[in-house]
């Protein structure tokens, strides 16, 4: 069966671990000198390599010939944490077992001497989701913990942990990592894998990843499945390619062009572009050209080809940075107002146009560009130049992504589709034959849960497969109804990318029971919680 890159090249020894020396150097000092805490707290964003350095340090504790700090990953023990054979260190998903009933049978549990290894030792992932009941009784326990039980928490959110947790734990934080570090172990890892890897495509994947070694390894798997991965495999594979409609609209926008700006962008929607996406994108473009602006070197912060970047250093160096920001800030309001409810291509106009002619715009941000041009003694609007670069390609010719189309018997949308089809969608059936667990599954819900709580909560206990293109939710029907809404799913799509790095259509994994009537005051309360307001739901 085929095993994930990431699943399969997790790292076992801490001199492994890529780029967390003030973690790993720390606790192989502690391990060599025998001096191990109780408590362990793993802070930091996503897939930096909290959960793989507490499996690691679990057996590293309890390991019968430890090398230099590290597990040695043969004797009885280490081969029985794999295998399973040996019980002693227990994972726990804090998310799906909050409640103080969980951790008071933890504790009793913990009462009793280890089985077969020397320490047994708790795992707690995401732990800032347990309840105010279940911190108490944890509490208890970190304060005067049994000799042989050592805990380690693992959160992305240390500020929702209460000071007295805290305090009885030794800290530790997990940092993104840096783009050379994911590369050399891209190289290394697609070495192993017999994968020939362009060294410069590994630094731009790297680049996309954003400090993350899974994103950067599921970037990889999918590219490594077209064979040797080159620059233009990652461009594909990651959807920059075909993106020269935003040099396109930020330059009809610079020139003050509206009815070419408003022409491009009735192009990319007429091939069901989302103007969501759209607007993202844009707002991706523009803060890139402000970090050019303001930066010496803004290269390794920008993920994007080196043609691109050449091409971005010319746009940022034509525009006044007054213009720059302006641009970034209508931009990110249209797409408050888009995830508010906002009809998406009107916004997406209505942004376009305020670029095109700042007077129209009396924002703060829209009044220092002009009050800027006015004191260098030139137009808010410079007059169209002659172009230093080629022309970019007509949008029209450019590969848009297509909209999402549910799959048969997905949930209802209840908006009309922006296009006809261009592909019939596969069958649900076909889409199942192919499924594989999503294994972040948990993480999409912990990052649902900043975007939409209501909704992550609805989605709690469910699974997800991946297929294709699709992910398939396998949850109540109930937690479907809510996905009715485009912003709802747009959440989860959102959310979905962040954790994968990918974008997903959204279909359920079982036929769907026939939709029972919404409740009108769920949809009510659904309605005011897109605009922001917030509900208490008894
Ligand atoms: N620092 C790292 N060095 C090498 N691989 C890493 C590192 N961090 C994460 N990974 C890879 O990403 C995967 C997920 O990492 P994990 O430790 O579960 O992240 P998290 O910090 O979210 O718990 C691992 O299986 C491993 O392949
Ligand atoms: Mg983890
Ligand atoms: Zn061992």
């Amino acid at each position: 069966m085929y095993q994930v890159l990431y699943r399969k090249w997790r790292p076992r020894r801490f001199a492994d671990v890529a780029g967390q020396p003030q973690v790993t150097e720390t606790l192989r000092q502690e391990l060599r000198t025998g001096r191990i805490a109780h408590a362990y707290l793993f802070t930091g964003s996503r897939g930096t390599g909290k959960t793989t350095c507490a499996k690691i340090l679990a057996k590293a504790v309890n390991c019968l010939s430890p090398c230099d700090g590290d597990p040695c990953g043969e004797c009885e023990i280490c081969r029985g944490l794999d295998s399973g054979a040996v019980l002693d260190v227990v994972e726990i998903d804090a998310a799906s077992n909050n409640g103080v009933e969980n951790i008071r049978t933890l504790r009793e549990e913990a009462n009793f001497t280890p089985a077969a290894a020397r320490y047994r030792v708790y795992i707690i992932d995401e732990v800032h989701m347990l309840s105010p009941g279940a911190f108490n009784a944890l509490l208890k326990t970190l304060e005067e913990p049994p000799a042989h039980v050592i805990f380690i928490l693992a959160t992305t959110e240390v500020h929702k942990l209460p000071a007295t947790i805290l305090s009885r734990c030794q800290r530790f934080d997990f940092r993104r990592i840096a783009p050379e570090d994911i590369q050399n172990r891209l190289l290394y890892v697609a070495g192993q894998e017999g994968v020939p890897l362009d060294p410069q495509a590994a630094l731009l994947i790297a680049r996309l990843a954003d400090g993350g070694m899974r994103v950067a390894l599921s970037l990889l798997d999918q590219c490594m499945g077209r064979g040797a991965v080159t620059v233009e495999t990652v461009e594909q594979t990651a959807g920059l390619a075909g993106r020269d409609h935003l040099f396109a609209l930020a330059e009809a926008a610079h020139e003050g062009d509206s009815s070419r700006a408003l022409e491009t962008v009735a192009a990319l929607y007429r091939d069901s572009k989302d103007m969501a996406r759209l607007c993202e994108e844009l707002t991706a473009h523009y803060r890139a050209l402000m970090l050019i602006r303001t930066m010496k070197d803004a290269r390794p912060l920008v993920a994007v080809t080196d043609g691109e970047f050449a091409r971005m250093q010319a746009d940022a160096h034509s525009m006044p940075l007054p213009e720059i920001l302006h641009c970034l800030d209508a931009m990110q309001e249209a797409l408050e107002r888009m995830y508010r409810g906002g009809d998406r291509r009107t916004e997406m106009e209505m942004a376009l146009l305020r670029l095109c002619a700042p007077e129209l715009d009396l924002s703060l941000s829209a009044l220092a560009r002009r009050v800027s041009a006015l004191e260098h003694g030139a137009p808010a609007r410079p007059q169209p130049e002659a172009p230093a670069q080629a022309a970019p390609a007509a949008p029209e010719a450019s590969p848009v992504p297509q909209a999402e189309e549910p799959p048969p018997q997905a949930v209802p949308s209840p908006e009309p589709p922006a296009a006809p089809e261009k592909a019939p969608a596969p069958t649900q059936d076909a889409l199942r034959e192919g499924a594989r667990r999503l294994e972040e599954w948990p993480e999409v819900l912990q990052e649902m849960r900043a975007l939409s709580p209501s909704t992550a909560m609805a989605f709690t206990g469910s699974t997800a497969y991946v297929s294709g293109d699709y992910v398939l939710i396998d949850a109540k029907d109930m937690a479907f109804e809510l996905l009715r809404r485009p912003a709802q799913r747009d959440r989860m799509r959102d959310a979905i990318r962040q954790v994968t790095g990918r974008v997903y259509k959204l279909g359920p994994y079982k036929k769907q029971e026939t939709a029972q009537p919404a409740d009108p005051l769920e949809e009510l309360a659904g309605r005011a919680e897109d605009a922001g307001i917030p509900v208490i739901r008894k």
